[in-house]
This record gives C-alpha cells, structure tokens and sequence, in this order.
C-alpha cells in the first residue's frame, strides 16, 4: 500500500492496521520526519522522501496507491499516472481524492480561491483515461468560529479568506461546513 503524498503521515496508521506493508512517500523532508516520528512504532510502516513524478520504488511493487490531495489535480499530472502505471501491480488500483468545486459550501468557496480551476477539464481528464468518478459528501466540524477561521486562513490567500469568512459570518457563521470531493480510482 503506497499513500503518495503523505504529508505528515495521517493515514499511515490506519493502513498498517490491515495492509501487509505501507509505504509513505513525500517530498517534504520535515513532514517525512513528522510521518516517521507518528508511526515509529508501527514495523510494517516506511516513509520515503520522493516526488509522484519520480517514485522511489521498483517496476510492479504496489498493490494499492492512496493519494489525497496531492499532486494529482487533473491536467498537468500525466508524469505522476505514468509512475502510477509502473509501480502499480496487475490488477492493483489507484485512489485519488481532490475537491469537487460544483458542489457543496466548502466548493463554492474553492471556486473563488482557485477560478483556473475547470472542473470539466478536470472530469475529461480522468474519465477520458479510464477512471471512474464517486462523489462523496463530507464535512468540517469545528469547535469554535476562531478555530474555522484559522483553517480558512490555510487553504486560501488572506484577501480570499477574509471575504469567504465574513460572507460566512454574515449567514450565521455556521461551525459545520458541508464539503463534497470527487474520489477517483483505477484498476490497472
Ligand atoms: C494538502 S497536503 C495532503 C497530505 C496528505 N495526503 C493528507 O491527506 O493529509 C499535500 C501534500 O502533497 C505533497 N506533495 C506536493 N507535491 C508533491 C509531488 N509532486 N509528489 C508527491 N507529493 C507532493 C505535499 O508535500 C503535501 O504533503
């Protein structure tokens, strides 16, 4: 099981726990420290500093690929599906998770942070190379407004956030915000 992209290594834990081996690969030298500091005790657990466009890992080695928010947005990542295409074993599956900004509060404000993006580019891309689309209703649950604020204040510039909070306040300044995402897979 390979989670490309892994960040600080959230999800690696929860894979050991029924993956035979799990292999975190991520550019970040810090984030690889903080991966393999949260799964130091975990013995089927490796993280690799690595680049989707370039992967650390042999021809046919992967089961599973698992990749969240990370590199493959669409147009643009056809070097990383290549890489895909080589580490993944017959009859593995790739798994990508990205936003779906047609749909939902968290897309409406992805919309006015990221206008490039064109979600039926982004929807021929994958379908037109043979991945199939589910779309999944999620959510941010938040306790307080200033904890809401602070990830705002991350996912978009501080103009941008700004006016997305003070719409949001304006409509009741709601802890819960719905947010939809487009899972996307493929089976080599
Ligand atoms: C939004 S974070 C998501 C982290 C993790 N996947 C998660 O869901 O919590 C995006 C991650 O993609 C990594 N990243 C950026 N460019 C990448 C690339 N070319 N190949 C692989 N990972 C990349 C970043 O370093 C970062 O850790």
């Amino acid at each position: 099981m390979l989670d490309l992209g892994c960040g600080s290594g959230y999800h690696l834990g929860r894979f050991a726990a029924t993956a035979r081996s799990v292999l975190g690969v991520e550019p970040h030298p810090d984030l690889c420290a903080l991966a393999r500091r949260r799964t130091r005790r975990a013995t089927n657990v490796e993280v690799r500093q690595g680049v989707a466009q370039d992967l650390p890992l042999t021809d046919a080695s992967v089961d599973v690929v698992h990749v969240r928010w990370a590199y493959f947005f669409g147009p643009g990542c056809e070097p990383g599906l290549t890489e895909l295409e080589r580490v993944l074993r017959r009859g593995g599956t790739a798994l990508v998770i990205d936003n779906d900004p047609t749909r939902s509060t968290f897309g409406r404000w992805f919309r006015r942070g990221y206008p490039t993006v064109d979600p039926d580019a982004v929807e021929r891309f994958w379908s037109t190379r043979g991945w199939q689309r589910r779309v999944v209703d999620m959510g941010w649950r938040f306790g307080s407004w200033e904890d809401l604020a602070a990830v705002v204040r991350i996912e978009f510039t501080p103009e941008t956030a700004e006016a997305i909070l003070a719409e949001h306040r304006a409509a009741g300044g709601a802890l819960e915000v719905d947010y939809a995402v487009n899972l996307w897979s493929r089976d080599y």
